[in-house]
């Protein structure tokens, strides 16, 4: 997992929810979910794998909005317990919680009807591996579609290096190569910064209120770091350095 230690630790997490809505761990939350989701067919017979999972949120919208069957994968085994108990307390049946790494984990089935990601592969160094392994957990006319950060041409300004230095992040294009690389048909990048951008300016607007859309207040100190982050990333994304895309494509 290439990040900060201390970025999913419940401190941090308490942190992200406060700003993306519970059980979301993505800028948009459950908007940008819904978005995703829009670009795909789901019917109650779908069975998907949502890869790095996190607290379960788009799990949950795809299971009881959308009536799919869901399992969520994730590295790190208290992500796992925390959207396992919060699966059990919603009375959910249609999803499950393993814990793994995509790369490597045994699925019992590997024949999902769609893989779905959602800003998880930042965190995954090596994308031609970890193409190649989705190309293999989907069946033939199975779709592949994800969310991710993205980095635009060339070397950008320092500040967004040292953030950047964090993750493993490709320019859309570069993702786009990759992808057809697997053996993936139909690949299509969306570039959706902007969309990415209203959501940061969004959730800024709330840091800096100090409120959320639920009323709730933080700590002046996570309030503080919400906002530098917030500021930093907005930044970057008008510099150009930073971005965010979508993708979908289809294993033959
Ligand atoms: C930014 S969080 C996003 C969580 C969730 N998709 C969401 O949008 O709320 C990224 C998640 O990916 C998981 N992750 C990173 N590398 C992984 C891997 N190799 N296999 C499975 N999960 C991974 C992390 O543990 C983390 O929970």
């Amino acid at each position: 997992l290439t990040t900060s230690s201390d970025q999913y630790l419940p401190k941090s997490l308490h942190r992200y929810e406060w700003i993306f809505g519970r059980d979301f761990l993505n800028s948009g939350g459950i908007d940008a979910t819904k978005a995703l989701a829009a670009s795909v067919a789901i019917s109650p017979r779908t069975r998907i794998l949502d890869v790095g999972s996190g607290l379960g949120g788009s799990a949950f919208y795809l299971c009881s909005v959308r009536g799919a069957d869901v399992t969520g994968v994730d590295v790190l085994e208290s992500m796992v317990k925390e959207s396992t108990a919060r699966a059990a307390a919603s009375g959910l049946k249609n999803v499950r919680f393993i814990c793994g790494d995509v790369l490597i984990h045994h699925f019992e089935r590997a024949d999902f009807d769609v893989v779905w990601s959602q800003d998880a592969f930042l965190h995954i160094p090596d994308k031609r591996v970890l193409l190649d392994r989705l190309f293999r957990l989907l069946r033939p006319g199975g779709q592949l579609v994800f969310t991710d950060y993205a980095r635009g041409r060339g070397r950008g300004g320092d500040e967004f290096e040292e953030y950047a230095s964090n993750y493993a992040l490709l320019t859309p294009d570069d993702y786009a190569t990759y992808l057809k690389t697997a053996g993936f048909a139909d690949v299509a990048c969306d570039n959706a910064t902007e969309e990415f951008v209203k959501y940061l300016r969004e959730e800024l607007a709330q840091i800096e209120s100090g409120k959320n859309s639920a009323g709730e207040t933080i700590d002046e100190s996570d309030r503080r770091y919400l906002l530098e982050r917030w500021q930093l990333k907005l930044r970057c994304c008008e510099a150009g350095d930073m971005g965010w895309a979508k993708f979908r494509a289809t294993r033959p």
